[in-house]
């Protein structure tokens, strides 16, 4: 186990403050440029942010977020919550349909269609079951879903560049409805991927199914990191400790937080609690860089990476999978 103040004081910068933290460079000149890879990573293209179309609508009578005009959130709660039976129910029901949506995802991706097209796609359906796209205008983030392609390991921005046969991408989907967020994503693969990148996938989906299994009252909140990082260890892979799973509920993110890297961080399961797990491993480097658009998150090795989230509920007798 490595010393976890650091790496705890690093993530918790990272999710208050991700352009400050790191150190933001120019990629200019990389933008729409086309490098395609053959390393010992495998075989892809190097992603770099093309351009971006403009904000979307969200009709008046869909119920919004405090910060969907200002861009800033309410604090979460710095203790975690320990929900009653009403607000389990509406989590539930956040929660579902953000699976249903992220369900609807898989035909939608092609070589050739683009990440903004499946923004507007899954906005409209969001919309269209009485829900907010949770992350549109979510501390300012100009789309209404995550879209995180081959380098780019989250907060990827939906933007007009053609997926590509070989890409992997991550789709983050989280709604509002109800008054309460449900957050889930996972990867897809646009035609044919590469074995490695096969096999980042498969052992992320691992360490999250993994992790989700020791889910239960009082089990040690440390544990999850614990188990996450000895799969990607034990098949070469490594875990990007910067990002966090989170407590949620009329909150985006609020306690706890989720290391995913192993530590022995205090806190403990308790039934009642709902929490994210969305463990990120990469191929090579764990440090990232935030690009110019102040969200964009890439490996500094352009390695790739893989994400899969769960929201789970804490149970008298286990846990619940929210998002199935
Ligand atoms: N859905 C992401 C998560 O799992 C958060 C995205 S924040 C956004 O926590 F602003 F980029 F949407
Ligand atoms: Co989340
Ligand atoms: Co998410």
């Amino acid at each position: 186990m490595r010393s976890t103040r650091n790496i705890i004081q690093a993530a918790r910068s990272f999710k208050t403050c991700f352009v400050d933290f790191f150190k933001s460079l120019s990629k200019t000149d990389d933008l729409l440029s086309h490098r395609f890879t053959h390393n010992s990573f495998g075989k892809y293209d190097i992603v770099k942010p093309w351009s971006v179309s403009e904000k979307a609508d969200v009709p008046v009578y869909i119920p919004q977020p405090s910060y969907s005009q200002t861009s800033v959130p309410k604090d979460g709660p710095e203790i975690p919550e320990i929900k009653d039976a009403y607000q389990i129910e509406c989590m539930r029901d956040s929660c579902k349909l953000a699976s249903y949506i992220l369900h609807q995802v898989n035909p939608l991706i092609k070589p050739g269609i683009t990440t903004d097209s499946l923004d507007k796609q899954v906005h409209d359906m969001i919309i269209g079951n009485g829900a907010y796209p949770s992350p549109l205008n979510y501390r300012g983030f100009p789309k209404s879903i995550c879209t995180s392609v081959n380098n780019v390991a989250c907060h990827g921005i939906p933007d007009n560049r053609p997926l590509q046969d070989g890409d992997i991408l991550n789709v983050d989907i989280t709604v509002y409805l109800n008054g309460y967020h449900g957050d889930c994503s996972a990867m897809f693969q646009v035609g044919e991927v590469d074995s490695e990148g096969k096999r980042l996938i498969a052992i992320t989906k691992l360490c999250l199914k993994e992790a989700v299994r020791i889910c239960k009252p009082n089990e040690h909140l440390y544990n999850i990191g614990n188990v996450i990082e000895e799969i990607a260890d034990k098949h070469n892979l490594n875990v990007i400790p910067v990002c966090l799973g989170h407590g949620i509920g009329t909150y985006f993110h609020g306690a706890p937080d989720i290391f995913h890297f192993a530590n022995d961080y205090s806190g403990r399961m308790q039934s009642g609690m709902t929490f994210t797990i969305e463990p990120i491993l990469s191929q090579g480097s764990t440090q990232l860089e935030i690009l110019e658009d102040g969200w964009t998150a890439c490996t500094v090795d352009n390695s790739r990476t893989a994400q899969f989230e769960h929201t789970i509920l804490i149970t008298d007798d286990g846990h619940e999978v929210l998002t199935l």
